[in-house]
Parts: C-alpha cells; sequence; structure tokens
C-alpha cells in the first residue's frame, strides 16, 4: 500500500464540478488498479465561494491547499460575477491562489493523439509523434516589471520594463531540466539573447546550470525561430522553457497544435514537488450543466499530477494510454466529435476511460 496523498479539490464553477467529478472517477480507479491512496478534501473558489462565503479565495480554502500534496482545479467564473469589483471577481481568486501557494511556472503539454490528428489545422505527417511540453515563466518579466507613462517631445510615451534576476531564471531552469530528465532527456531553452540583456542573463544561468544535468540535450533557440520550428518541426521538441511573455504566446500556439481546448491539461509548480493542476480550458458556461463538457483536459491534469509531484509514472503512462484507447475506439464528446448526433457525454467519457485503464 503506498503512502496516503492529499489532494485538494476545487472544482469551481461552470461545467468545473462536472469535469472534476470524472477525474476523481479516475483518482478512484487508480487507487484500486495501482493500489495507491488518496485522500481528497473539497473547498470552495471562485464564484460559487463569493456567493457562499463573500470572497473568491476563502482562508479555509487556502489552508486546505497549503496541507495538501496537491490541488487539484476545474475552472472558475461567469457571467453572473463579471461586473463586481475587483476583489469579488473569480479571477482575482485564481491570480491570488497561484501567488500564495508560490506557483512560479506554468507547464502546458501538446500531446497529438494519433487519431486526432485531422483536429488540427496542421497537416497530419507534420504533427506525428507531437508530445511537447511549454514550461513559462510566471511571476517574473515584463509582465510584472515597473510600468508608466510620460511626457515626450514626440508625445506620450508608455514604458513597461523587463527583468529577471539570477534566482528567478535558476529555478525554472532547474525545474525543466529535472522534468526534461524523467521524458525524452531534450531541453530548448528561449530567449532573445540577440537583442535583449535579460535573455543573456538567462543563457548564463542555463549553461551554468546544464553542467549539472549532463544526461539532458541542450538547445538555445531564439524566441521567433522557435514561433516557426513549432510550426515546421513540433515532434522534435521535448522541454521548452521560457520566460513570462514567450511562454505566454508559444503556449497558445503549442496548444493549438492539438486542436481542442477541452483536451489541454496543465501544471502549475513552485518549488519543491507541490503542484496545482487544471484544464487550460474556462468554465464554459455556454454548456454547463449539460453533461456536454469535454472531461479529458481534467484526467490528462490528473496523469500531470501523478507523473509531476507524485511521481506515479506507471499509473500516468496508464491514464495517457486510456485517454488514447477510448478516442481511438471512436468515442467522443461533442467538441471533438465529427458526428455530433454520435456524440457522448461528460459522464459516459468518463466512465469509459476509468474503465480502460489497467
Ligand atoms: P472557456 O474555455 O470557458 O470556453 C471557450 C469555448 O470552449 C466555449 O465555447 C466552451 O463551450 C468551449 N469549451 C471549453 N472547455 C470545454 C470542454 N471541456 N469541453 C467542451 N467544450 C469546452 O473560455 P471563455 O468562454 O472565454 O470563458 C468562460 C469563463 O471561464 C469566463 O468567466 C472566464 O473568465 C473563465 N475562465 C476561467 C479559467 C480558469 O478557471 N482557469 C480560464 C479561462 C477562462
Ligand atoms: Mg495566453
Amino acid at each position: 500500500m503506498a503512502d496516503v496523498k492529499k489532494i485538494a479539490v476545487i472544482a469551481g464553477d461552470g461545467i468545473g464540478p462536472e469535469v472534476v467529478a470524472e477525474a476523481e472517477k479516475i483518482l478512484k480507479r487508480t487507487e484500486e488498479v495501482f493500489g495507491l491512496s488518496f485522500e481528497t478534501e473539497h473547498a470552495l473558489f471562485g464564484g460559487i465561494a463569493i456567493d457562499k462565503k463573500g470572497t473568491p479565495l476563502p482562508e479555509e480554502t487556502l489552508a486546505v491547499c497549503q496541507t495538501a500534496d496537491a490541488v487539484l482545479l476545474g475552472a472558475v467564473g461567469g457571467p453572473q460575477w463579471d461586473n463586481n469589483p475587483k476583489e469579488l471577481r473569480p479571477e482575482t481568486g485564481l491570480l491570488g491562489i497561484r501567488k500564495e501557494l508560490g506557483l512560479f511556472s506554468n507547464l502546458r503539454p501538446a500531446v497529438v493523439f494519433d487519431c486526432l490528428k485531422d483536429a488540427s489545422t496542421l497537416k497530419p505527417e507534420v504533427l506525428e509523434g507531437t508530445d511537447l511540453i511549454v514550461v513559462r515563466e510566471l511571476t517574473g518579466g515584463i509582465y510584472f516589471g515597473e510600468k508608466f507613462r510620460r511626457e515626450s517631445p514626440q508625445g506620450e510615451e508608455a514604458v513597461d520594463t523587463c527583468a529577471y534576476n539570477v534566482t528567478e531564471v535558476e529555478r525554472i531552469v532547474r525545474q525543466s531540466f529535472e522534468i526534461a530528465q524523467k521524458r525524452r532527456k531534450k531541453l530548448a531553452s528561449v530567449d532573445k539573447a540577440n537583442v535583449l540583456e535579460t535573455s543573456r542573463l538567462w543563457r548564463e544561468v542555463v549553461n551554468r546550470v546544464a553542467v549539472d544535468y549532463p544526461d539532458v540535450e541542450l538547445e538555445h533557440v531564439l524566441v521567433d525561430n522557435c514561433a516557426m520550428q513549432l510550426l515546421r518541426r513540433p515532434s522534435s521538441f521535448d522541454v521548452i522553457v521560457t520566460e513570462n511573455m514567450f511562454g505566454d504566446i508559444l503556449s497558445d500556439e503549442a496548444a493549438m497544435l492539438t486542436g481542442s481546448i477541452g483536451m489541454l491539461s496543465s501544471a502549475s509548480l513552485g518549488q519543491g514537488s507541490f503542484g496545482l493542476y487544471e484544464p487550460v480550458h474556462g468554465s464554459a458556461p455556454d454548456i454547463a450543466g449539460q453533461g456536454l463538457a469535454n472531461p479529458i483536459a481534467t484526467i490528462l491534469s490528473v496523469a500531470l499530477m501523478f507523473r509531476l509531484t507524485f511521481g506515479y509514472e506507471k499509473a500516468a503512462d496508464a491514464i495517457e494510454k486510456a485517454v488514447a484507447e477510448v478516442l481511438d475506439a471512436g468515442h467522443r464528446t461533442a467538441d471533438i466529435a465529427v458526428d455530433k448526433s454520435q456524440a457522448i457525454s461528460t459522464t459516459q467519457m468518463g466512465d469509459l476511460i476509468a474503465a480502460a485503464i489497467r
């Protein structure tokens, strides 16, 4: 019997509770099949927390997360809270939880499932074998630098500043090397070192840290070139690490290799093994409560949690294999179905994937 892992479950709003319920089926199934043991604790977060507790991120929710080994998050938000003041908006809770939990990197895998190759706008032969992960620095760079307006002789001027220190770069670079070690052992560090001083420092740190990971093959790629190569040879990438703004753009580009937002998982990591795992999509109020949501993004987020926080490689592989098997057999939720009349529901998809875990 494995030791008991504590998972904070925050379902949130809209389709959040629907997709999280399917992910919990997967947890249960892996307990049975692999002898794992999870203790889940549910907590209020987002719009529902605003309605019930008067704040998107209640103290007790934060406490549940802080004492857990990992967090499983659905999605938050909806039109009924859009016009609230900032402190009473669901997204304020999202920013708050990332900050409070010290989550400085965001990981987005882009995996192309063979049978869904036609869901992408790229040619199937280009996508063949694509399985990469973008690691984006989340708490530094130009988004957090000093910003202001001033008068100039040519009229009003706006200034954004980009700053990175060695500590900020080193922690995410080490994390990325460690992730690469658990995968195909290839790391692409993306910067603009031919122009930017922050990028020069970034590259120096990467080269220094690389000495500790001789088994990982490192390449430096300029960001503009990376944007091209992602479309030209996506399958050649394994782990891509980059700063905040480059990562924002490249992770959206990489996500679209795979076709549907209902398939995309993510992890946010800090120091150590703790992590927050969630689908990339939002609360999809347009389809909430109708059994139409694709639970695969959340289910694949569980696989990420197993791999990155718990080191349960075999169980993670089994989840990913189960998803591929169910898709190969032709089962589709509406978002990925060619013939919508044949689509199955959220719970049917969850049941099929759970049953396919062996
Ligand atoms: P969204 O991702 O919720 O939906 C975009 C489109 O994709 C919709 O047509 C939706 O039906 C579809 N979709 C999303 N997830 C799906 C799934 N699992 N299966 C099938 N179809 C799916 O983005 P949108 O509409 O811009 O935002 C809706 C709400 O979600 C807003 O309140 C927004 O602030 C919030 N949001 C929350 C996020 C989070 O909790 N991390 C991230 C993004 C948006
Ligand atoms: Mg973005």
